[in-house]
């Protein structure tokens, strides 16, 4: 997968030399090209902001840097084989959809993606609105906070996807039974001693009793989903628990929507188990 980042600090980007993703670019597995944004300006000072137009407080980016950075990046295409398509432009924005793991598994299928990286007020709509006649485009939040740039979410959206990409993760079974892969949280982990300051492992992680460790880490995984995101409870699809996991969930106090299109659990107090 080649990844190209525009920005105006692209030292942010010196992590992504190192740890997993590090050692994926080496392998030639990700090809990240990191662009400044100012190289695309023309004035003495690089002047990549003016003011906002209708007022207001803060800076907005100037639409053509940004524009001739795009054409610069769309120009050189990706590397490697084959027909060179035009790319999925992510643009990270507190404004933007939800990044969830959907959304990085969808990108990891892409061969190409760039990433521009707002600061200040944001970018110019303009830019944002002229990229969609040339490329598939994605405002992209990633959460309910306001950082001061697109860059520290841009790092996170790499990594997410980069993680994805085949070969990446040495060992791919990790990559299933991770948090958000099946709209539950991953059950907790424990490794040696089996007693650390009095605390013991749970027994059952020690028995070598395979099935019953599966299924202590299932009903692990709906208890601590049901204590810290109701939400992902809420969108769960009956359809897709097994019996154990029906049980496990009404002792919860959740029970299947009656008659719900799409199909989901409700909370009813009255269920919860002593
Ligand atoms: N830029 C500023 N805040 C952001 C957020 N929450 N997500 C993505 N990009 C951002």
């Amino acid at each position: 997968m080649r990844v190209d980042v525009v920005t105006i600090f692209p030292a942010y980007f010196d992590a992504l030399d190192v740890s997993l993703l590090g050692k994926a670019r080496e392998r030639g597995l990700l090809v990240v090209v990191v662009h400044d944004l100012r190289d695309f300006t023309h004035d003495r000072h690089r002047t990549v902001d003016d003011t906002p137009y209708g007022g207001g407080a803060g800076m907005v980016m100037r639409p053509e840097p940004w524009g001739e950075a795009l054409d610069h990046v769309l120009a050189t295409g990706p590397d490697g084989p084959g027909p060179v398509e035009s790319p999925r432009l992510v643009v990270p924005s507190p404004a933007g959809r939800p990044f969830t793991q959907a959304l990085a598994e969808e990108l990891a299928a892409e061969p190409w993606l760039v990433l521009a990286c707002g600061r200040y007020e944001g970018i110019d709509q303009r830019v944002v609105d002229e990229a969609r006649d040339r490329m598939r485009v994605d405002e992209v939040s990633l959460g309910d906070y306001v950082l001061n740039g697109g860059e520290v979410a841009a790092l996170a959206i790499v990594e997410a996807v980069g993680r994805l990409v085949p070969g990446v993760v040495g060992n791919s079974g990790s990559l299933a039974d991770e948090s958000h892969v099946a709209g539950l949280l991953e059950a907790p982990s424990f490794t040696k001693p089996p007693v650390w300051r009095e605390w013991p492992v749970p027994d059952v992680l020690v028995s070598g009793n395979h099935g019953a460790i599966a299924r202590w880490r299932r009903d692990a995984s709906l208890r601590r989903t049901a204590r810290v995101r109701p939400d992902l409870v809420e969108r769960l699809d009956p359809a897709a628990c097994d019996a154990a996991d029906l049980v496990q969930l009404a002792a919860l106090g959740w029970l299947p929507t009656p008659g719900a299109h799409p199909a989901g659990f409700t909370y009813d107090p009255t269920a919860v188990a002593d």
